[in-house]
């Protein structure tokens, strides 16, 4: 597929190239003052402090590289002045929509959690920090804002060219019930310069402007985040399908991402150096950028997992948590007109997102609620995994993840975001060290890369400042009742493995690419019924291949006339002989759920009653918001031997409901075991 970014540059781009040009040779010594910063931080130094100045309604801080404004008392950013930015946020917005926080808490409620104090929290020559609460009050705020204390903090240091911004969020015991579906930060840029956006080493590219999204300029596609690019301003992306959550990421690829101005060669980019504050764990999905131009930074919502992400919080159950900090990090390159300012740009976030990284938990911020590392603790071990049917020997547990979240089943930190969480990888030793966990009560939780279920060790774990705990050994017994006769698939909680269809032609986003991010593309449900156009999915064991044979998404067949019809799937294998008496098992991992309910049939699909059913199922959108994944849910179907028969036997797997295309499931790995040997 071919990228936007390649495209021949129409005559209005070659126009603003050479505005380009003429600019950079105005500013090239200014530029190139700047670009050597982390070689000469010395210098820097002596340049400028950071400092402070207010008037009525404006908080001003200035640290010689950026100026940031601030609104007093609501503690809304209203100004980032940068190089030769006066401002990098849209001007045009009101002041409360340029740059701050919200929250979507109660029935599609929406508080942008105005403060109502300004204090300065430190103020020194090398950073100062502000802060803006709020404290909520049953008499004034009830049903009107959510029930929330706020504290709204910013911190500008000495030598950054970027800013760092974190909330501490508290609930006292008597607040009222409350549900928060989202919490986030969004940024609206400046409209007319932010016109590329990056969001990882291959989604990079040119976007569309917001008013290619509206009236006449496009046709809104089967939901209204999803266009069909008809009339944009710019005709280079006619015919192109737009939807923000095309630009989705999981937690653990999610620390990196923004927009850059080419007419300025500036870059502002969200950097998220830990995901500790984030709901759900690594591999939960969220928005980054996407048009407006908007850059996000998401530290919970219900996307592709939906409301079984526990969002309730009680009243009676004190609560209080820090979001962030995150950094906001500019950064700008001399000019050129084959616009290699942009990897330029876009190499430097990256080198600065490690430095961030490095430097976590951030030794610089103030808040007693925010331990730096000599406050926080370590857990460390050995994961290995245990199944005789794979290996006689103990196996290492490359490849997994393991992870601290609030005590729990295990799995359930998938939709646990009240808490904190803590993940690493472990070695190809099976190895694991979690660093930098914050004072707390958890469970320990894995999985592992190639076996199914989740593993949790059942002693909770306590951390207090300095811990090193070491947990020794630990072992994982997967889900395993006998030898396995076939699987399809690999046990990774994604159906990437599975046959991921080309776009139709005419609704393509060239952003993506086929052999990265080819799940993200629109409308791929709808190659179902074309593909299979004579029949529903039928895989041979032996024979077929999954990853052209086993559609990723078990979706409903479109019939027309916007009506869909389930769909049965079957899966034929042969026995070469049967043990009437013996406990086959039915292992069946789904990667998502959507409204759905997967029913099971062995040999006669006509018979009334499924032999299991999983009951309706999982409210996590995976389909429409193009993951690859929703929540893992897993089922061990015990199933006795006089099921089966010597020879053929078919497998059906009905998707009964089919009210619309997104009433789906997508599966991760399926096993038949034969009775224990
Ligand atoms: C299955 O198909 C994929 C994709 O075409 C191919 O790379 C792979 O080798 C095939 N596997 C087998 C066992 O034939
Ligand atoms: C099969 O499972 C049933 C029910 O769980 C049990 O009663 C029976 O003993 C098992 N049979 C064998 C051969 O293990």
């Amino acid at each position: 597929m071919e990228k936007l970014v390649t495209r021949t540059h129409s005559t209005h781009l070659v126009l603003r190239l050479v505005i380009i040009i003429d600019f950079s040779l105005l500013f090239f010594s200014a530029f190139s003052a700047e670009i050597p910063l982390r070689k000469s931080k010395d210098r820097i130094r002596k340049i400028r402090q950071v400092k402070l100045h207010r008037n009525n309604d404006r908080v001003f801080i200035d640290n010689g590289l950026i100026e940031v404004t601030i609104e007093e008392p609501s503690g809304h950013l209203s100004g980032i002045k940068y190089k030769t930015m006066d401002n990098v946020l849209e001007t045009k917005n009101h002041n409360g929509n340029k740059g701050y926080w919200d929250v979507v808490w109660d029935n599609e409620a929406y508080d942008k959690l105005p403060g109502q104090h300004m204090k300065i929290i430190t103020q020194t020559d090398e950073v100062v920090e502000v802060s803006f609460t709020k404290t909520w009050k049953s008499r004034t705020d009830r049903r009107r804002s959510v029930p929330l204390n706020i504290d709204k903090r910013y911190i500008i240091r000495r030598g950054v060219p970027g800013l760092y911004m974190y909330g501490i969020f508290e609930r006292e015991s008597d607040f009222p019930d409350a549900r928060m579906y989202q919490i986030r930060i969004a940024f609206k840029l400046k409209e007319d310069k932010f016109n590329f956006m990056a969001i990882s080493d291959t989604r990079q590219s040119i976007m569309p402007t917001a008013e290619d999204r509206e009236g006449r300029r496009c046709q809104v596609l089967a939901f209204k985040e999803a266009v069909l690019l008809t009339n944009p301003t710019d005709p280079r992306f006619r015919g192109q399908v737009d939807d923000k959550y095309q630009y989705s990421a999981e937690n653990k690829d999610n620390h990196l991402h923004g927009w850059i101005s080419d007419e300025e060669a500036v870059g502002f980019w969200v950097i998220n150096p830990s995901s500790e504050f984030r709901s759900s764990g690594p591999h939960k999905q969220d928005l980054t950028s996407h048009v407006g131009p908007t850059a996000l930074s998401m530290f919970t919502s219900t996307h592709y997992t939906g409301t079984e992400m526990n969002v309730l919080y009680k009243k009676g159950e004190p609560w209080k948590k820090v979001f962030g900090p995150v950094f906001i990090y500019l950064n700008s390159a001399a000019p050129d007109p084959k616009h290699a300012y942009r990897n330029t740009l876009w190499n430097d976030a990256k080198t600065r997102l490690s430095q961030e990284i490095q430097s976590w938990p951030y030794n610089f911020v103030a808040s007693e609620d925010f331990p730096h590392s000599e406050r926080r603790g370590q857990v460390y071990g050995q994961l290995l995994v245990r199944d005789r049917y794979m290996d006689k020997k103990l196996m290492l547990a490359k490849s997994a993840f393991v992870g601290l979240a609030a005590p729990g089943f295990a799995g359930s930190w998938q939709t646990e975001g009240k808490g904190y969480q803590f993940w690493t990888k472990t070695y190809n030793t099976g190895r694991f060290r979690i660093k930098n966990v914050r004072p707390g009560v958890y469970n320990l939780y894995a999985w592992v890369y190639g076996f199914i279920g989740n593993y949790k060790l059942e002693q909770e774990i306590t951390i207090q400042p300095g811990n090193k705990i070491n947990v020794g050994t630990l072992i994982y017994d997967p889900p395993r009742n006998g030898p396995t006769l076939w699987e399809i698939g690999i046990p990774d909680r994604t159906a990437a493995e599975f046959f991921v269809p080309e776009p139709n032609p005419s609704l393509v986003n060239s952003i993506l690419s086929s052999n990265v991010d080819g799940f993200r593309q629109y409308g791929l449900w709808d190659r179902y019924s074309e593909i299979y156009r004579n029949g529903d999915l039928v895989y041979n064991v032996g024979v077929s291949n999954y990853s052209k044979d086993w559609f990723f998404a078990h979706v409903p067949r479109n019939v027309g006339n916007n009506a869909n019809r389930a769909t049965t799937w079957q899966i034929r294998y042969n026995l070469q002989e049967v043990k009437e008496a013996g406990n086959y098992t039915l292992q069946l991992a789904l990667a998502a759920a959507s409204y759905a309910e997967v029913q099971v049939r062995f040999n006669d699909p006509n018979v009334i009653r499924p032999y299991f059913t999983t009951r309706r199922i999982g409210c996590d959108n995976a389909v429409p918001r193009h993951g690859i994944h929703g929540l893992y849910r897993f089922y061990s179907i015990d199933v006795p031997g006089n099921r089966f028969q010597r020879g053929e036997n078919t497998i059906f797997l009905t998707q009964t409901r089919s009210q619309d295309s997104f009433e789906a499931v997508m599966y991760d790995y399926i096993r038949l075991e034969g009775p224990a040997v």
